[in-house]
C-alpha cells in the first residue's frame, strides 16, 4: 500500500514540473528529431552574455544582434559561464550529422552544441524562432533539442522577372527562409518579362531589357509584350546591381543559405532576343522567344554571361533554365540545320541538348554544376547534370535512376503560385489548388526509386512564380504558411509525420508570423467533405476537414442550411443512398463562411461500364473507365484524379445492363481558359437499346462564355422523363481545341 503512495508521489513530483512547462512554448517548425521538455525556464535579459568558440563567432555575431543582445565573447570566464547563452563544440557522439546540433535550454544556460557553423546556425534559429513563440518572447522553457535535417537541400525559388523584388526586400526573404531551416534560395533572375542582373558587357539588358511598357505582368502580356528603357517615365521594372547582388550572396551565406542564380536558356529569351535579335533564328526583334543554337555567337554571349554570374555568385550550382523551349523556330533556321548535321543531331531535341551539354562543359571547366529544369533529359542528360523535377515527379524518377542528382518541385505539391483555397475566395492566381495539408503530405521520394537511387534525392523546392504575385506583400500572402509544411517535409524525419500535430503547432506559428508581420493566407473557415463511398452496400462516409484548428462543424443532410442548432460533427459517420450533405464552421454561435455542400448521389450509373467511342487523353485520365460512373464528383483542379480530361471531343456510351426508365442525366464540365480548359460548346444526347443504332434526344448549348476567365463548372442538364433505354451517348463538343474537363455522370 505504501509503496504504491510512493510512487504516486513520484509519477505526481515528475508530472507537476511538467505542467509548469506548459507556460513555455515549444511549437518549433520544422519539428526537431528530438525534444525534451524540462522544468523551469531561463530568463533572457538585454544584459544576458553570449559566448562562442572562435569556429562559431560569427554565427553568435549575428545571434547577438538579431536578439540585441551584448556582443558575443570569445573568453569564457574562469568560473564558467553564468546565465549566458554559449556557443560550443559537440562531439561526434552528441551531435552525428554534421548539419545537426543541440540546444539545451536550463535555467543557468542556453547552449549550442554543434561540429560545424552549418549546424550552430541551425541550432541558432530553432533558438531564436523559441523566443519568438514566447508571449515575452524573453523566458524561454527548458528543454533539450538534438536535432538534424532529412535533406541536404531545401529550396525556395523565386521568380524577379515577372515581378521585380527590391534588394532590401529579398533580405527580408531570405531572412524568413532561413527562421524556418530554409538553405538554398534559387533566384530565377532572367525570363521574358525582364532580365534582372546587371551584365557589365551587355548594358543594354539592364537599360531596356530589365524594364517593361506595362506595371502588372498580365497586362504587358496581353498588350504586345514591349520592353521599354530605364528613364520611361511609364516604364515598369528594376535590377540587381552586381555589388547588391554579391552583398545579397554574403548576407544569405550568414544565415546558411547558398543563392543559385539562374540564367535561362535557350527559351523565356524574349528579353534577351528583343535587344540583340542577331541570337535568334529570325534576326528581327519580338518574332522569337528562343536563342539560335546554331549561331557560335549564342554560345559567346552565355559564356560571357555566365563568366560574370559565377563572380558574384560561388554557388556549386548554376541553373540555366532549359524549360519550356518552343524548338519550332529552330526547324526553320539554316544555322540550327547546319549544326544539326555538323554534330549529327537527330532533331531538336538533340540540338537542344546538345546546348546544355556545351553549357555544362563550360560550367564544369570552371568548377560548377550545371542544374536545370527537367527537360534537360530530352535528348539525352548532359553528363554530370542535376535535374529539377517540375512536371510532375517522372524527370526526377528518370534521372535519379539514370545516376543523376535530383531535386524534386512537382506542380502538384511544391508550385506555391497555386491557389492555397477555392479560387472563388481568392486574389486572381494562376491556376493549380495547393492547399497546405496538401504541401504537407508531400512526400519527396518517389516510392519508384529502389534503396540504391533514393540518395540521389537531394531534397525539394518550392516555386514561387510571379505573374501573378505583384507586390511583397502578396508573395507573402503566396508563401506563408505554405512553406513551414514544405520546411517540415525537410528538415523532420518521416516518424513523427502528423498533420494535426503541425496544425496544433501552427496555432503558436501563426502568432509568430503576426509578430513578424507577416501577410500570411489565414486560416479558411471553409469545409471540406470526403465520402469514402462504398458503392456494393450505398453507403457512403463521410468525414470533414478544415484548416481551423478543431472548429466546431455543424451539418445537415436535409437540404436545409446548417445553423448553431445543427448536429454537431465528432467524427466520420455514414449515409446509406442519396443526401445532400452542407457543413459549415460556427464559432460563438456564428455562422462562419459559406457552407460547403456536396451531392451524395447513390445514382443508377454507377459502377455500370463506360465506353470510349473517342479515348480520353492520356495526360488526364483520371479514375479511367471508372471516372464517371464512381459516386466522386471532380473537385475545384482538374489534377485531383476525378476529373477526366479530353483533347477532342468528348463521346462516351454509359451501359446500363437493362433498358432503363430514365429521368434525369447530368454531366459536369470545368473552365478555366489560363490554362486552356474550356467548356463544350453543347452536349448532346442519344439513346439506344442495341448499342448501335442511336436516336438523338436532346442537346443543351453551353451558355458560359470564353470571356469568362475565372474557374467556372457548369452542369449540363437533361430532362429525360419518358425515355427508356439500355445504352446512353453523351457527346460534348470540343470546339476551343484546348482541353475539355468532364466529371460524373448522374443519371436518375
Ligand atoms: C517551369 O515551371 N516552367 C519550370
Amino acid at each position: 500500500m505504501k509503496k504504491h503512495i510512493i510512487l504516486l508521489l513520484l509519477v505526481a513530483g515528475l508530472w507537476i514540473p511538467a505542467r509548469s512547462q506548459s507556460q513555455g512554448n515549444l511549437d518549433l517548425i520544422p519539428r526537431p528529431t528530438l525534444l525534451k521538455a524540462q522544468p523551469g525556464s531561463f530568463s533572457l535579459t538585454p544584459q544576458t552574455p553570449v559566448y562562442t568558440i572562435p569556429a562559431f563567432s560569427a554565427v553568435a555575431r549575428l545571434y547577438s544582434e538579431t536578439a540585441h543582445l551584448p556582443y558575443p565573447k570569445l573568453a569564457f570566464p574562469q568560473k564558467g559561464p553564468a546565465k549566458a547563452v554559449v556557443f560550443a563544440m559537440a562531439d561526434k557522439s552528441a551531435v552525428p550529422d554534421s548539419a545537426g546540433y543541440q540546444l539545451k535550454i536550463s535555467t543557468s544556460h542556453v547552449t549550442i552544441l554543434a561540429r560545424t557553423q552549418t549546424g550552430a546556425l541551425a541550432g541558432m534559429q530553432s533558438l531564436l524562432q523559441l523566443q519568438l513563440l514566447q508571449p515575452d518572447q524573453t523566458l524561454l522553457p527548458c528543454a533539450d533539442i538534438t536535432d538534424h535535417p532529412r535533406f541536404g537541400y531545401r529550396g525556395v525559388h523565386l521568380d524577379v522577372s515577372r515581378n521585380f523584388f527590391p534588394a532590401a526586400y529579398i533580405k527580408r526573404f531570405i531572412d524568413l527562409m532561413a527562421l524556418y531551416k530554409m538553405n538554398t534560395f534559387h533566384w530565377h533572375l532572367t525570363d521574358g518579362a525582364g532580365w534582372r542582373l546587371e551584365i557589365k558587357r551587355y548594358p543594354e539588358l539592364t537599360q531596356v531589357a530589365a524594364w517593361r511598357n506595362y506595371a502588372t505582368w498580365k497586362d504587358w502580356w496581353t498588350h504586345g509584350r514591349r520592353y521599354s528603357r530605364e528613364s520611361d517615365p511609364n516604364a515598369y521594372g528594376g535590377y540587381y546591381t552586381q555589388a547588391e547582388a554579391r552583398e545579397i550572396v554574403v548576407y544569405a551565406a550568414q544565415r546558411g543559405i547558398t543563392i543559385i542564380p539562374e540564367i535561362e536558356m535557350p527559351g523565356h529569351s524574349e528579353e534577351v532576343l528583343a535587344i540583340y535579335p542577331q541570337l535568334s533564328c529570325s534576326g528581327i526583334p519580338y518574332k522569337n522567344s528562343e536563342l539560335c543554337l546554331g549561331n557560335d555567337a549564342t554560345f559567346t554571349f552565355l559564356e560571357q554571361v555566365l563568366t560574370e554570374v559565377m563572380d558574384i555568385f560561388p554557388s556549386s550550382y548554376i541553373h540555366i533554365g532549359g524549360d519550356e523551349a518552343d524548338k519550332k523556330a529552330w526547324q526553320h533556321c539554316p544555322k540550327c540545320q547546319q549544326r544539326i548535321r555538323d554534330e549529327k543531331l537527330k532533331d531538336e531535341n538533340e540540338l537542344q541538348s546538345y546546348a546544355i551539354k556545351r553549357m555544362e562543359k563550360f560550367l564544369s571547366a570552371h568548377h560548377r554544376k550545371l542544374l536545370g529544369w527537367d527537360e534537360i533529359l530530352e535528348g539525352g542528360l548532359a553528363p554530370a547534370a542535376t535535374v529539377m523535377s517540375w512536371r510532375g515527379e517522372s524527370g526526377g524518377i528518370a534521372a535519379a535512376k539514370a545516376g543523376h542528382d535530383v531535386i524534386m518541385t512537382p506542380g502538384g505539391y511544391c508550385y506555391f503560385d497555386s491557389y492555397q483555397a477555392d479560387p472563388a475566395t481568392q486574389p486572381e492566381a494562376i491556376g493549380g489548388y495547393l492547399p497546405l495539408d496538401k504541401v504537407y503530405s508531400y512526400e519527396p521520394v518517389p516510392k519508384e526509386l529502389d534503396a540504391q537511387n533514393v540518395k540521389h534525392v537531394l531534397g525539394a523546392q518550392a516555386n514561387i512564380w510571379t505573374e501573378y504575385i505583384p507586390t511583397s506583400y502578396h508573395l507573402e500572402y503566396m508563401v506563408y504558411p505554405r512553406l513551414l509544411a514544405l520546411s517540415e517535409v525537410l528538415w523532420s524525419d518521416t516518424t513523427h509525420k502528423n498533420f494535426a500535430d503541425f496544425q496544433q503547432r501552427m496555432q503558436s506559428q501563426y502568432h509568430l508570423l503576426q509578430r513578424l508581420n507577416v501577410n500570411y493566407y489565414r486560416p479558411s473557415y471553409a469545409v471540406t467533405i470526403h465520402p469514402e463511398i462504398d458503392a456494393a452496400h450505398h453507403r457512403t462516409v463521410i468525414s470533414f476537414g478544415s484548416e481551423q484548428y478543431q472548429p466546431e462543424i455543424r451539418y445537415t443532410l436535409d437540404s436545409t442550411l446548417p445553423n448553431n442548432q445543427s448536429a454537431r460533427y465528432t467524427g466520420p459517420f455514414a449515409v446509406t443512398g442519396s443526401a445532400p450533405v452542407r457543413a459549415a464552421i460556427f464559432k460563438d454561435n456564428q455562422l462562419q463562411g459559406a457552407p460547403a455542400f456536396l451531392q451524395l448521389d447513390d445514382h443508377l450509373a454507377i459502377g455500370k461500364k463506360v465506353i470510349y467511342n473517342i479515348p480520353y487523353s492520356q495526360k488526364y485520365p483520371a479514375q479511367q473507365a471508372a471516372t464517371f460512373v464512381n459516386g466522386y464528383r471532380g473537385s475545384l483542379t482538374y489534377g485531383d484524379g476525378q476529373w477526366q480530361g479530353f483533347e477532342g471531343d468528348v463521346d462516351i456510351t454509359v451501359d446500363m445492363d437493362q433498358a432503363t426508365a430514365l429521368h434525369r442525366l447530368s454531366i459536369t464540365f470545368m473552365q478555366l481558359t489560363g490554362p486552356g480548359v474550356y467548356m463544350p460548346s453543347y452536349v448532346e444526347l442519344l439513346t439506344s437499346d442495341d448499342g448501335k443504332n442511336f436516336k438523338p434526344v436532346k442537346q443543351v448549348n453551353n451558355d458560359i462564355p470564353t470571356s469568362n476567365v475565372t474557374l467556372t463548372f457548369k452542369d449540363f442538364k437533361f430532362d429525360l422523363s419518358g425515355e427508356t433505354a439500355r445504352y446512353i451517348r453523351i457527346r460534348a463538343k470540343n470546339e476551343q481545341h484546348g482541353f475539355m474537363f468532364a466529371d460524373e455522370v448522374i443519371i436518375y
